[in-house]
């Protein structure tokens, strides 16, 4: 178990990273940060945009960056994009420097999700959305399950039941640890 009392969100596209990390920070008094949001504000230009601009290469870069800076702190809540796993360094920083939940989603909820949305270039391609999620699960899950310490599923319960699943498991009382 990590010393820091940093709590790290991993997890797809849609499994709700940012809403779970947002309520859980407010419930437990601690500071939220989003790479995602974090990026934006520091280049001063939406995630879409920087696709457009520099790639997803140059995006990777800037995550890269921001998850090293972010999990740097101390006690926060930090939610994370899809793609922070891909790197290791990154995987490497989420593992040691907080405890890392995964919130595993399962497809169908993935595509109900992410329907309507329109700041996430990599399902703005000519690929069908599903075959985009699908894919990407395939490759990423086996990298949020080496990353995280918990695996927590959201498709199981309302927000609520996950905050309490995540705080269970900070309070060692319940779901086994993942590693
Ligand atoms: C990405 C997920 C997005 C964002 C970017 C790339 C991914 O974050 O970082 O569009 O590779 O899965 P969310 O998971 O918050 O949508």
């Amino acid at each position: 178990m990590p010393e820091d009392n940093n709590i790290f969100l991993i997890g797809p596209m849609g499994a709700g990273n940012t809403t779970m990390g947002r309520q859980l920070a407010r419930e437990l008094n601690m500071p939220f940060y989003d790479s995602d949001r974090f990026i934006e504000e520091r280049t001063g230009a939406n995630i879409p945009l920087i696709f457009d601009l520099e790639g997803e290469d140059g995006f990777r870069k800037r995550e890269q960056a921001a998850i090293d800076q972010l999990t740097s702190m101390h006690n926060i809540v930090l939610a994370t994009g899809g793609g922070a796993v891909l790197r290791e360094v990154n995987r490497k920083h989420l593992s040691e420097r907080g405890t890392a939940f995964y919130l595993y989603t399962d497809l169908k909820f993935l595509l109900e999700r992410t329907r309507k949305d329109k700041n996430r270039p990599l399902l703005h391609g000519d690929e069908d959305p599903e075959v985009v999620l699908n894919r990407l699960m395939e490759q990423r899950d086996p990298l949020y399950r080496q990353t995280a310490d918990y695996v927590i599923d959201t498709g199981k319960s309302s927000i609520r039941g996950v905050i309490k699943a995540i705080i269970d498991c900070l309070d060692n009382n319940s779901t086994e640890r993942n590693k």
